[in-house]
């Protein structure tokens, strides 16, 4: 059998503890797969005594990532600290300008230096692998570099976010609202006690930049994906999509529009029948469109010690077999500067709006509607409470820039009582 692949591993949380797990379960088989043994040589984390329920004594130690990354006796960094700045990226860096392969799992870190990483790594004539990085275990990146290669990909989308999808399916199952489902989600450990990152949609939208930038051959261009979270959404939107036939989930969608790229990260309805639509609690689904396969889903666990080290392994066995390809699917100085869409494409919407409750609003609402060409396919009003009159409408296929203008005049009425909100509905 050929020479060991020598590994070392910064960070042993969720993830690195289950890489360790991983390879201490699976060596033979591992080894018999990649022909050469995986070996893990040196480890780092903030705290060497603490108890990660993995055997640690074969290993080194290194309390400095960099030192980690830097020693003459590794192959390959696993960077799996986390953060998209500080010592994540100080060790993939002094990996890289060592000559070793890198594999992550830090979406953060790669929507932001991505791009400088991939070209370190191909002038080193290293790998930089990520598939950890977007939608946990799916093996989404491969399926794009490499089982979709001889495509020309149309559109990529999906639920990438799984305590966004866990909230919305649950408030959807048992009525609960927002706050109190995010509050059992963060008790059962799948959100952090600052949400943010992820009801905002900023993680989903870290792993759809990097999903767009290997679909399109284009830089990642995290700064330009337009992101809205699940915040605003409450159960009554819940329940009015689904008297349409919908669901809504936090979905992220890539296209490529005859004025250039689209990235949103928000809130959209989907089809209550559709893949998208059955998705439930913590699962991630990812689906591609390319111009000779078609369409394709792709579904399995986004996130969690298993999934992730699952991820990560695959990533180090192509490594292991010698498979270096670029990180983004093509070589990163070829990939071009996203030509980022000014309009966006055109969709019908599902809009609530609280309104006074008084002769001649709704009158108004529709006139502004339609002197912006917005044109109305139904309109529900419920609950009124004699002070506010709740409204939802759902529009034709309108451009956004034209809804856009509506909903500002609309919003400045002072019959208006709260910021409407608009919600895609997204076609599949
Ligand atoms: N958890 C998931 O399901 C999942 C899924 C996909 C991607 N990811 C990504 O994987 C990465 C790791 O996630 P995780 O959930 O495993 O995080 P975690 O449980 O918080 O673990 C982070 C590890 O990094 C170590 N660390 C942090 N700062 C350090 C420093 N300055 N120097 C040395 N070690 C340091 C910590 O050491 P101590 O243990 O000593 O504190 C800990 O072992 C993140 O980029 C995350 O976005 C995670």
């Amino acid at each position: 059998m050929s020479k060991p692949l020598r590994i070392a591993i910064a960070g042993l949380g969720t993830v690195g503890a289950g890489i360790v797990k991983m390879v201490q379960t699976h060596g033979e088989l591992l080894a018999r797969r990649a022909g050469r043994p995986l070996e893990i040589v040196a480890v780092s984390a903030r705290s060497k005594g603490k108890d990660r329920g993995v055997g640690l004594s074969g290993y080194a130690w290194e309390d400095d990532p960099v030192a980690l990354a830097k020693r003459d006796d590794v192959d390959l960094l696993v960077e799996v600290m986390g953060g998209e700045d500080g010592p994540a990226k100080a060790c993939v860096e002094a990996a890289l300008a060592s000559g070793k392969h890198v594999v992550t799992a830090n979406k953060a870190m790669l929507a932001l230096h991505g791009q400088a990483m991939a070209e370190q790594a191909e002038a080193a004539g290293v790998a930089l692998r990520f598939e950890a990085a977007v939608a946990g275990g799916i093996p989404i990146v491969k399926a794009l570099t490499e089982g979709l290669a001889g495509n020309s990909i149309s559109r990529v989308m999906g639920v990438m976010n799984g305590t966004c999808n866990y909230i919305l399916t649950k408030m959807d199952a048992t009525g609960e609202s927002y706050g109190d489902v995010l509050k059992e989600a963060q008790a059962l450990g799948y959100a952090e006690a600052d949400p943010t990152v992820d009801v905002g949609g900023i993680d989903a939208a870290h792993k759809l930049s990097l999903l767009a930038a290997t679909a399109f051959g284009t830089r990642v261009a995290f700064d330009k994906v337009e992101i809205e979270g699940i915040e605003r959404i409450t159960l009554q939107d819940i329940h009015n999509a689904a008297d349409m036939g919908y669901k809504i989930k936090l979905l992220g969608v890539a296209q490529q529009n005859e004025d250039g790229l689209e990235q949103r990260m928000q809130p959209c309805l989907v089809p209550t029948a559709s893949p998208l639509g059955q998705l439930e609690g913590v699962s991630n689904m990812v689906v591609v469109e390319g111009d000779f396969i078609g369409q394709t889903v792709y579904q399995g666990p986004g996130a969690g010690e298993g999934p992730t080290a699952s991820a990560i392994l695959g990533d180090i066995m192509d490594i292991a077999r010698g498979l270096v390809i670029p990180a983004f699917g093509q070589p990163a100085k070829g990939l071009a500067q996203p030509n980022i869409s000014s309009t966006g494409s055109d969709a019908a919407y599902y809009l609530r709006f609280s309104l006074t409750d008084e002769a001649g609003v709704l009158a108004k609402l529709a006139a502004i509607l339609g002197d912006h060409s917005v044109s109305v396919n139904r309109m529900h009003q419920y609950g009124h409470d004699g002070k506010t009159a709740p409204l939802v409408i759902v529009t034709h296929q309108t451009p956004r820039a034209s809804l856009d203008a509506a909903l500002a005049e609309i919003s400045a009425l002072n019959a208006s009582l709260a910021e409407p909100v608009a919600l895609r509905i997204e076609s599949l």
